[in-house]
């Protein structure tokens, strides 16, 4: 493959920004309307005019490149649409590795849009995290994201994370969140800033960033203030709604079925609920009937605790999604993977623990596949990503299929679920432009960017390395006591290995 991408690169620089991109021989995954399915083209061509795919040719089909076309040989190429994450907050890169052993409770304090972040980050740390935390995820194969942007604490801190996002070239659905901020960033001004925001001209409906909200008080604040959002969302034709929602012991705010009090849920905008842990048969049931989707963010419940003991019911109406990638990879693949391999298991125990035999795995890489790919286009009912279809958006992502790893592969979606890692990932495009390129960012300085972020990143480190840890004590929110969970004990004999290292990168 290394001779594939010096062609590539070779002819690139001789042809015009804005040309034809032709991926010749390699193995498409791509979307049949007719059947739903996907329909898997060995080597086939990819053909990439504009911002759309205009064609995919079976190997039957010879077809010449047109010569406004960029060539690129895909032979022994896994091509693949790009990856939807449909809940992240990208803000929070400053905190990576400082909350490997966080639970929820916690995070809420420490780290989360009522903490003292609210304080201590301001607009150039906000755009640092925005900037990278995005890059993060076109380097790791992640097209679409629906960011819940709840590190909005000013106009500056807003403006500045908007910025990173449009400059950083995935497409995303940036979603403003209002929220009662311990500081003097009112409702008024939040509000106002959401309107003005509608009027921003970069937020069109072509643009690669469209505007949401994002709004966790369905069930506690008071009608009309509710009712103002929807006529916000309304009149300015917002392109989503998100909101967090737990229940069970977290406490049961912005379920479906609060949300359809207020009649939000059975019209064109879509509401994407995050984690949804504890849903009811009725929460579950007004999705379907609503066509509204959950994001479960696999990694994430799995990592502070939220746990999502109902999810294996609700997987029709569901997307994947990261979260907080300052604690875990932002990899899609993996998440996948995980939420695969978590829903096998439980699945496989029913049967055993009938003291029977499963004959059957519960769960296909292709289901897996669908979760981080079109169901994530669903929940945000978009039909034109998330695919490889002609007329569909070109946001793509190639895998290398030479590596060590991935020698040997026959089933491009078993290849890349079980066997890929971001290593392999050659090229990602969005909206038929180049944000990564044999394997490397196409973002121009990443050196200064990444010099710039580190600074920012210390400064909020040293904060966060001398804070008190905050004690959990009592009721957690007046909803549910607090407990502890009992350790797990790795050291033989006495102790149980559990530490984690804080001040990392001071010394
Ligand atoms: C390249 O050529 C094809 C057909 O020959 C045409 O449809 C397409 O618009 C051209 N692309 C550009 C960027 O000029
Ligand atoms: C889908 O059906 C239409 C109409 O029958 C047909 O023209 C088209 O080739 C089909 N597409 C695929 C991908 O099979
Ligand atoms: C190539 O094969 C595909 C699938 O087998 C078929 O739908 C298509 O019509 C064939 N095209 C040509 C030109 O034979
Ligand atoms: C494409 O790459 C393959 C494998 O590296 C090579 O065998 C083939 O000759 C290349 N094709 C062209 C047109 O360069
Ligand atoms: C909000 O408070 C900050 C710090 O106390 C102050 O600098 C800022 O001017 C205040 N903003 C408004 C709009 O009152
Ligand atoms: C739409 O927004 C994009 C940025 O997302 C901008 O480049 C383009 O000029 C805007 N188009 C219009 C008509 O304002
Ligand atoms: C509701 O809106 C009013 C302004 O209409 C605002 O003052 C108040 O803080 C809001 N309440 C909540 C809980 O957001
Ligand atoms: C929402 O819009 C409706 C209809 O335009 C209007 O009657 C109502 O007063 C608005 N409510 C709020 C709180 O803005
Ligand atoms: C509202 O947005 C959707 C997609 O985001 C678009 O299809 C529709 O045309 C827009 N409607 C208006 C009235 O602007
Ligand atoms: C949604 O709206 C349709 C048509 O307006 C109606 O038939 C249906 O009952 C509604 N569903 C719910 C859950 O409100
Ligand atoms: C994480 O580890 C640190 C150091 O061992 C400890 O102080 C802290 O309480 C731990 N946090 C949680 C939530 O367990």
């Amino acid at each position: 493959m290394k001779a594939a991408t010096l062609f590539g690169g070779l002819l690139s620089a001789a042809v015009a920004h804005g040309s034809d991109i032709f991926y010749q021989g390699g193995t498409v995954i791509s979307f049949n309307r007719n059947t739903s399915n996907l329909d898997i083209l060995r080597e086939a061509d990819l053909h990439i005019s504009g911002d759309r795919i205009s064609g995919i040719y079976g190997a039957n089909e010879t077809i010449t490149p047109p010569s406004n076309a960029t060539v690129v040989n895909a032979t022994g190429m896994i091509i693949s649409p790009g990856f939807i994450d449909s809940h992240h907050h990208l803000w929070q890169t400053a905190y990576k590795t400082l909350a490997s052993n966080t639970s929820l409770a916690e995070y809420f304090q420490r780290y989360g849009e009522y903490g003292p972040a609210v304080q201590n980050f301001h607009a150039e740390d906000t755009y640092l995290g925005q900037l990278t935390g995005c890059l993060e995820l076109l380097h790791e194969g992640t097209t679409t994201v629906l960011d819940h942007a709840h590190g909005d604490f000013s106009d500056e801190t807003t403006d500045a994370a908007v910025d990173a996002t449009f400059e950083c070239g995935v497409r995303a659905y940036y979603a403003h969140a209002i929220h009662p901020l311990p500081n003097n960033y009112t409702w008024e001004m939040q509000t106002n800033k959401l309107r003005s925001l509608a009027q921003d001209e970069r937020f069109n409906s072509t643009g690669l960033v469209q505007l949401g909200l994002a709004y966790d008080f369905f069930a506690t604040a008071p009608e009309a203030n509710v009712t103002e959002l929807w006529n916000i969302t309304r009149d300015n034709n917002l392109s989503v709604i998100t909101t967090h929602f737990l229940g069970g012991p977290w406490g049961n705010v912005n379920s479906p079925v609060h949300v359809h009090e207020y009649d939000m849920l059975n019209h064109s905008t879509p509401v994407v609920f995050s984690h949804a842990s504890f849903l009811s048969k009725e929460d579950a049931n007004l999705l379907r009937e609503t066509d509204q989707y959950i994001c479960t963010t696999a990694e994430s419940e799995l990592h502070y605790g939220h746990d999502h003991p109902h999810a294996h019911n609700i997987q029709d109406q569901a997307a994947l999604g990261i979260d907080t990638h300052f604690t875990y990879s932002s990899s899609m693949v993996t998440q996948a993977r995980l939420w695969l391999q978590s829903l096998r298991a439980p699945q496989y125990l029913e049967v055993l623990e009938d003291w029977e035999i499963p004959r059957n795995n519960p769960m296909s890489v292709y289901q897996a596949f669908h979760l981080i790919t079109r169901a994530g286009a669903l929940a945000l009912r978009h039909d034109d990503i998330g695919i490889i279809a002609p007329g569909a958006k070109a946001d793509i992502v190639t895998f290398r299929g030479d590596t060590p790893n991935m020698l040997g592969w026959e089933d491009p979606v078993a290849a890349v679920i079980l066997h890929s890692n971001t290593g392999d990932i050659e090229d990602v495009l969005v909206n038929g432009q180049y944000v990564k390129r044999g394997g490397k960012l196409v973002y121009g300085d990443y050196a200064g960017l990444s010099r710039r972020f580190l600074e920012s990143s210390k400064r909020i480190k040293s904060i966060w390395n001398n804070m008190d840890w905050p004690r959990l004590e009592g009721i957690f929110y007046n909803v549910s006591p607090y407990a502890d969970a009992d350790v797990i004990d790795t050291q033989r004999g006495d102790g149980s290995g559990y530490y984690a290292q804080s001040g990392a990168l001071q010394r």
